[in-house]
């Protein structure tokens, strides 16, 4: 069994409380680890020791800093499946999808590490002679990083290397359910040479209640970046407002599959069948609601009914779909359920807890399918995150495109037809940060700019070079060679 520690300034250390508390399997509640539970002191030291590392951290040239990430990424290719069993065991994703997880961390690497030899500014003219300008990217300082369990080791380095990239240092707070995961990607980065750079990356590992809210408060944290609940990325904005910390959150979604009456009707099966089942519906990008011409609504609920009893719950290591991340998660799933069947839906499969075998032990939901929901319902407006998905019938293109777009979020959406003219309205139409044609709402590259509209963010991406943005400050510097004060700068400025 591991024994989970905190790394501060270059050491893996206990809390200094002494406390601990246990890491489970969530499909068997085997117990793996026993975790530091930290304490606002180990913040306290953390982000002091991110603050001390960050002067030498943001002189070493950005290139050498890529070339760290460059070979984090090489090291975890090396750890890969032995990762993804880990992180199959620890948050509960089948192996496939888990094997997903790391790889995005690696392509994230890779990329990241390469804009250290991009990390580009411009040159602009000035409106006097003699004069020159140019802007560059300057690192804002100690960042908080919060993570959440659903990617367990891919969205840690979405946060991480950009920080990194762009001259930061880090404390970085995982999911109380996924320290391990997190744990894995640390020691990726201090073999791949960040042992000779102890403060630049922090791991504080414990509750948001307590550790979280510590970071979030922190006077020597300049920004936070949050990736998970719609709640907790609330809190976070407002007491941003206090202390004027930079916020990128991400949070929720609402995201939707259009089946349009042209549809290749199995790719639209295969489709949401990933997409609201895959990952037991626990991803921000995850599709939970179907909007389905009338047309083809009765058969394309026959086969989604047929497609999703052939798919085996089980341990991630061996089945199709996953246990929830928790008892909780579960109840919250069950609570949901009970309010569609409330609100009039129809069930169509699903809807409870499997009580066959070893499922029992685990925090396990059967993959639910509700039909005839309107969009004003709860389950057709609340993020549930989990296996759960609604069919919205309609009868346009137009009207799916209005339900798709009118949710408190806006960040995945999907339009399964075989007309150009219907895809190109649907690209254009949908306010929502992705947009798929004929595939799923998941799955999103990292070189691509990842989040989403209204509700869901406040406004930043993550992936892509727009992630820059996020981690770095625009310094403009200008020079002066006419040797005097020009007379037009005081006439005109
Ligand atoms: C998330 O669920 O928080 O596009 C991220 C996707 C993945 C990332 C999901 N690449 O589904």
């Amino acid at each position: 069994m591991d024994n989970l520690k905190n790394y501060i300034g270059g050491v893996w250390k206990d809390s200094v409380t002494g406390r601990t508390y246990d890491d489970f399997d969530p499909a068997n509640g085997e117990l793996l680890a026993k975790v530091a539970l930290s304490s606002s002191k180990d913040v306290d030291e953390a982000v002091a020791a991110a603050k001390a590392a960050f002067k030498k951290w943001k002189a070493l040239p950005a290139p050498a800093r890529g070339d760290i990430l460059i070979k984090a990424a090489h090291v975890l290719e090396g750890r890969k499946e032995q990762i993804a069993r880990e992180l199959t065991c620890e948050m509960g994703k089948v192996i496939a999808e888990a094997r997903g997880d790391v790889q995005e961390a690696i392509d994230m690497f890779y990329l990241i590490g390469g804009e250290g030899r991009r990390l580009k500014g411009e040159s602009v003219p000035s409106e006097m002679s003699n004069k020159a300008i140019y802007v560059v990217r300057d690192p804002i300082g100690v960042c908080g990083l919060i993570t959440p369990w659903n990617f367990p080791t891919a969205i840690p380095t979405w946060k991480m290397a950009p920080a990194l990239i762009c001259g930061n240092t880090v404390v970085v707070k995982p999911a109380t359910e996924t320290p391990r995961c997190m744990v894995r990607i640390f020691e990726a980065l201090i073999d791949a040479g960040l042992k000779d750079y102890p403060g630049v990356i922090n791991l504080i590992l414990g509750s948001g209640g307590e550790a979280g809210e510590v970071i979030i408060h922190h006077k020597d944290i300049q920004m936070i970046s949050f990736t998970g609940s719609t709640e907790v990325g609330k809190r976070i904005a407002s007491v941003s407002a206090e202390t004027l910390k930079r916020t990128c959150l991400e949070m929720g979604g609402k995201n939707a599959i259009i089946v349009m009456d042209d549809a290749d009707l199995h790719l639209a099966v295969d489709s949401a069948i990933w997409s609201a089942y895959g990952t037991t519906g626990q991803r921000c990008t995850a599709c939970s609601r179907l909007i389905v011409h009338q047309k083809i609504k009765t058969e394309f609920e026959k086969l989604m009914i047929e497609a999703i009893k052939k798919l085996r719950l089980g341990h991630g290591l061996i089945s199709d779909v996953g246990p929830l991340i928790n008892m909780n998660a579960r109840k919250k799933v069950a609570e949901y359920v009970d309010i569609g069947k409330g609100e009039g839906a129809k069930l169509l499969i699903g809807g409870e807890i499997p009580t066959d075998g070893d499922l029992v032990k685990g925090s396990f939901y059967k993959p639910t399918l509700f039909t005839d929901c309107k969009p004003y319902m709860r389950i057709s407006q609340e993020e549930i995150f989990g296996p759960v998905c609604a069919i919205i019938p309609v009868n346009s293109l137009e009207e799916a495109i209005d339900v798709n777009n009118n949710t408190a979020y806006g960040l995945s959406s999907a339009i399964i037809t075989q007309s150009v003219n219907n895809a190109l309205v649907a690209a254009r139409d949908i306010t929502t940060g992705l947009v798929y044609i004929n595939a799923g709402t998941i799955g999103a590259e990292v070189q691509t700019p990842f989040g989403g509209t209204r509700g869901t963010g406040n406004g930043h991406r993550e992936g892509g070079v727009q992630v820059l943005d996020a981690f770095s400050e625009w310094k403009v510097v200008t020079f002066d060679f006419s040797g005097h004060v020009q007379k037009a700068q005081i006439d005109n400025k």
